[in-house]
C-alpha cells in the first residue's frame, strides 16, 4: 500500500515537471520567433530580366515522309522559322544536308520527328543518307 502511494507521488512529480519543461520551452519560442522580419528581403527583389527566345518568333512548318517522299519537296521559310519533319513510314529515314551539317538528323523510326530552326537565309538541299533517291530543299528568306 505503501508503495503504490509513492509509485502515485513519483508518477505525479514527473507529470508536473514535463508540463513545467513544455511551458518553459514555449516561453522561449515566442520571444525567439518575434524578431525576425526576413521576408521582406526577398519582396524587394527586382524582377529578372530575360530576353525573349529567337526561336518562338518564327512559324513552324511541317514536312510530311511519307512513302519515301519528302512532302512538300520545296518549302519556302523565313529567316528564324522552325522546320519540323516527321516520319510517316514503317521504314526509318534521315533528314541530311547534301553539303554541310545544317540538317544531320537521327534515324527516324516510325513516328519519329526531327525539328529544325533556319537562322541563316540560303538554299538547303537535302537528301535521306539510306535512300539517296529522296531528295527535297528548304529555301529560307531573309
Ligand atoms: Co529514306
Amino acid at each position: 500500500m505503501k508503495k503504490g502511494l509513492v509509485i502515485a507521488i513519483v508518477i505525479f512529480l514527473i507529470v508536473v515537471g514535463v508540463f513545467a519543461v513544455i511551458k518553459l520551452t514555449t516561453k522561449t519560442n515566442q520571444t525567439t520567433d518575434s524578431p525576425e522580419i526576413t521576408s521582406q528581403e526577398n519582396n524587394s527583389q527586382e524582377p529578372e530580366v530575360t530576353s525573349p527566345p529567337e526561336v518562338s518568333s518564327g512559324k513552324v512548318h511541317e514536312v510530311r515522309i511519307k512513302g519515301s517522299t519528302f512532302t512538300p519537296s520545296l518549302l519556302n521559310v523565313k529567316m528564324g522559322d522552325t522546320v519540323k519533319w516527321t516520319n510517316w513510314d514503317s521504314m526509318s529515314h534521315t533528314v541530311t544536308s547534301d553539303t554541310g551539317n545544317e540538317l544531320d538528323s537521327e534515324l527516324l523510326s516510325k513516328d519519329g520527328s526531327y525539328s529544325h530552326v533556319f537562322s541563316v537565309p540560303g538554299t538547303y538541299n537535302y537528301h535521306c543518307t539510306p535512300h539517296p533517291y529522296m531528295k527535297a530543299r528548304i529555301i529560307v528568306e531573309a
